[in-house]
Formats: structure tokens, C-alpha cells, sequence
């Protein structure tokens, strides 16, 4: 089901959006509030709004975000992230309620491949496994054999053996660029994000110039040039490790700016330049998808405990086997 399906299906559960907040309610503590009461957990990507990230009991990459969706033994998981990353929470920890603060939170590469197109690139490789980056949806999740993140891609491909034949699916970049590191010559799904696909590679080597000290750090769903142009590739959690670990004092960020909330907080007295993308006029390095999430639905999500997120239980079994593959390979992963 593409994001705009997934809308228009759960209409009835949106209407509760257009309610009024009462005028000078301070959300900050009715949030805290309802949070205990509720016996509630809220769980925050480093894409998400400075303020909703601040009130996050647990912010977080998608691996490490699954792990603490499945172990929490909380009532109620709040996904303020995007649906495949709720829809995640849901296949690990089936008997809590899931609630995202808004299910129009898509993702592009998510959209881009679907359960039913998948099988059909099965048929014509049917020795090959399937490996799919966990930005996807619960039908290609069912079809895949592992499930991978941005920290764990690698190791994980590292560990099947050499001339095994492998689908990726769907994002091409970070595909193309675990091909190149691992000398592996995997099958791409053509998907890619809409936000890591804008940054100028000409732009951004012109920052490289005014800014001769910045180590350019990027994540892997970011065009091949832009990649090899790095100093460094990671996940967003890696990313901010060796921002706030490495010698150098400035650097250029190529993800979504998001991630410069928290990079601040952990290393305050560095430089940090967004990377510029191809238009500047258009926000492009900013998700619109995560950004669908605001205070405002975080409160109305939590009080009204909706919208939900609920599965389809034999689609839950099949995709809960590929993600239970990611976390017993990526153990070692922080
Ligand atoms: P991480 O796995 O690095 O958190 O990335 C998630 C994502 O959506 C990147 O666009
Ligand atoms: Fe999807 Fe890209 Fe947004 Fe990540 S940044 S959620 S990959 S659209």
C-alpha cells in the first residue's frame, strides 16, 4: 500500500486531527502527564523536531529504535518516526499498542517497492536471497530473507558467504555503495530517498573549498559521487559518534538536518554546515514525511490513542522472521 493508500484507509481515524487544542495548554506537560498515566513510551528518530526529539524517552537510528521497541515492556509505544519504523515496532512487540502521531509519515524508498514487485524480481533469481534495508513496508518485509539497517548493512552482507547471490532491496545508493565496500555484486531495487538524492555534489565540494578543515560525513542513502567524496559514511547513529569522537572541529553533515539538534548537544563547541542540495529553495535536506510529526499530534496521539497501528497477523509472522534475522546478525552492533 503506497503512503497516500495508507491515508486515505485510516481517514476515520484521522479526524480526531482537526480538534481543537484548548488555547495556552502546555502540551510539553500535558504530554509528561499522560505519559505516566498511560504507562506510555515515546520513541524519537534523530529526524524527528528538536522539541518532540527533547521529550523523547528514547531517541535513536532505526536499529537501535527497533531494539527498544521490542524489549519495552511499556503499555503504549509512541512512534514519533516514520510508519515503516511504527509498523517495525509493531511486528516485534505485537501485544502493545502503536501509535504514530501521524500515518501520512511516509517514506519515499519505502514506496518505492512493494511486496507483490519484489516477488516478481524472486522469480527470475529464485537461488538468490533477499536482503532488504529496513525502510520498506510489512509486504517486502515478508519476502525478504534479512532485514538490514544503515549501521548493520555491511557486517551483515559481510557475513553471508561470498558467492551467494542476493537481491537488495529498495534503496539503490546505499546498495551500490555495500557492493563497492564489500566487492559483492548484489541485485539493486531501483528506490532511493528524496532528500538524500538532493544534495549537490558541486555545492557541496564548493563547501569543502571555503571550508578546507570540515570533514564531509554522509549517510549511505546519498548519491555515489557525494559517497566517495566522504570522509566518512554511517548510519545517523554513527554519524554522530564520530562527530562528537573525532579530532576534527568542523564538518559538513550530508542527511537530513534533524540530526543537528542532537549533534549540537553532544558536541557544542564544533562547527557543523549543513550540506547543500541541489535547490536551495526548497528545504530538500529537511523530510517532509518526519516532519509531518509536530507536538501538536504527539499530544492529540496520546490522548486519543490514535492513529494505530495494526497488521495483518500472517504478514506479521513472515516479515517478524527477516527482522529476528537482522537482530541475531547484528548482535556485535551497537
Ligand atoms: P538510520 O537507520 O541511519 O536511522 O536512517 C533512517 C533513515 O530513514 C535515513 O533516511
Ligand atoms: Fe525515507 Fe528519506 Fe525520509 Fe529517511 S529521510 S524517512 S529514507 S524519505
Amino acid at each position: 500500500m503506497s503512503t497516500l493508500e495508507k491515508a486515505i484507509a485510516n481517514l476515520p481515524q484521522k479526524g480526531f486531527l482537526n480538534m481543537d487544542i484548548p488555547e495556552g495548554l502546555n502540551l510539553v506537560n500535558e504530554i509528561n502527564r499522560m505519559r505516566k498515566e498511560k504507562n506510555a513510551i515515546i520513541l524519537a528518530h534523530y529526524y524527528q523536531t528538536g522539541d518532540i526529539q527533547d521529550i523523547a524517552d528514547f531517541l535513536g537510528d532505526s536499529l537501535q529504535l527497533a531494539r527498544a521497541a521490542e524489549k519495552t515492556d511499556a503499555e503504549m509505544i509512541v512512534f514519533c518516526g516514520v510508519h515503516f519504523m511504527a509498523e517495525t515496532a509493531k511486528i516485534l512487540n505485537p501485544t502493545k499498542k502503536v501509535v504514530l502521531p501521524d500515518t501520512l509519515a511516509g517514506c519515499s524508498l519505502a514506496d518505492s517497492c512493494s511486496g507483490e514487485g519484489l516477488r516478481a524480481l524472486k522469480e527470475k533469481h529464485p537461488n538468490a536471497i533477499v536482503v532488504s534495508y529496513i525502510n520498506c513496508d510489512i509486504t517486502v518485509k515478508a519476502e525478504s530473507d534479512i532485514i538490514v539497517t544503515s549501521s548493520n548493512a555491511e557486517h551483515i552482507i559481510r557475513s553471508l558467504p561470498q558467492d551467494q547471490e542476493i537481491i537488495f532491496a529498495p534503496d539503490r545508493n546505499l546498495g551500490r555503495y555495500i557492493n563497492q565496500v564489500t566487492g559483492r555484486n548484489m541485485i539493486l531495487w531501483d528506490g532511493a530517498c528524496i532528500v538524500h538524492e538532493a544534495f549537490s555534489l558541486e555545492r557541496i565540494a564548493q563547501q569543502m573549498l571555503d571550508n578546507p578543515q570540515a570533514k564531509l560525513i554522509a549517510h549511505p542513502e546519498a548519491q555515489k559521487p557525494v559517497l566517495q567524496m566522504a570522509h566518512y559514511v554511517g548510519s545517523t547513529a554513527n554519524m554522530l559518534s564520530y562527530v562528537e569522537k573525532n579530532e576534527a572541529q568542523e564538518f559538513i553533515v550530508a542527511t537530513e538536518e534533524g540530526i543537528l539538534h542532537e549533534m549540537k548537544k553532544r558536541a557544542p563547541h564544533k562547527k557543523l554546515i549543513p550540506a547543500l542540495t541541489i535547490d536551495d529553495t526548497c528545504n530538500c535536506s529537511e523530510c517532509h514525511f518526519m516532519k509531518l510529526n509536530t507536538m501538536q499530534k504527539l499530544y492529540l496521539c496520546m490522548k486519543y490513542e490514535l492513529p494505530e497501528i495494526t497488521l495483518n497477523e500472517e504478514l506479521r509472522i513472515k516479515a517478524l522472521r527477516s527482522i529476528n534475522n537482522m537482530l541475531d546478525l547484528s548482535k556485535a552492533i551497537k
